[in-house]
């Protein structure tokens, strides 16, 4: 039996309802379907789906500002967390964001995260500083980085 492809495409108004519904799972992510259609319809964003068929297993979203980029936001359907989905993403992200000349990207992740922070070690970010009491429950955020 073969599977249905995956396929990473670029994200529209039409995905917000799909992509509410795997942030409900992670509340402490704090994204709600005002935030993301902004996101969504700015123009300086990077915003990626990986797909099966119509269904949007996970997604990521950047923005940049000149040579330098941020991710706001990465996450994977809570039924097909570690198939490798956040890995793929991130690496066609990084190839869109090459790209558009963008030297530098920066994310911020809660030292908590254990499961994000390894993902981004293993996409080759760097720890670079920290931000004390950043989150709205006061925890520190970790800043990490890449040069591309
Ligand atoms: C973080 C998250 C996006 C990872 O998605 P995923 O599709 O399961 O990740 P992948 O299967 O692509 O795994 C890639 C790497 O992440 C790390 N990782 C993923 N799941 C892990 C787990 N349960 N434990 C430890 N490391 C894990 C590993 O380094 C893994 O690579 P490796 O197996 O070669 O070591 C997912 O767990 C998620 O959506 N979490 C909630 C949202 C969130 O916290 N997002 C980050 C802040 S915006």
């Amino acid at each position: 039996m073969t599977s249905t492809p995956l396929k990473i495409t670029t994200l529209s108004i039409a995905d917000l309802e799909q992509i509410d519904a795997i942030c409900q799972h992670y509340p402490l992510l704090n994204w709600n379907a005002v935030k993301l259609h902004e996101t969504l319809a700015h123009p300086n964003s990077l915003t990626l789906g990986l797909f099966q068929a119509s269904e949007l297993l996970a997604f990521a979203l950047f923005n940049y500002v000149v040579d330098e980029a941020e991710l706001l936001i990465i996450a994977t359907h809570v039924d097909v967390r570690q198939q490798g989905y956040a890995r793929m993403l991130f690496q066609e992200a990084l190839k869109a964001l090459r790209q558009k000349d963008i030297q530098k990207i920066f994310l911020e992740v809660r030292p908590s995260n254990a499961v994000a922070l390894r993902l981004y070690e293993r996409m080759g970010f760097s720890r670079v500083g920290l931000r004390k009491q950043y989150y709205p429950d006061y925890e520190d955020a970790l800043i990490l980085s890449i040069d591309l």
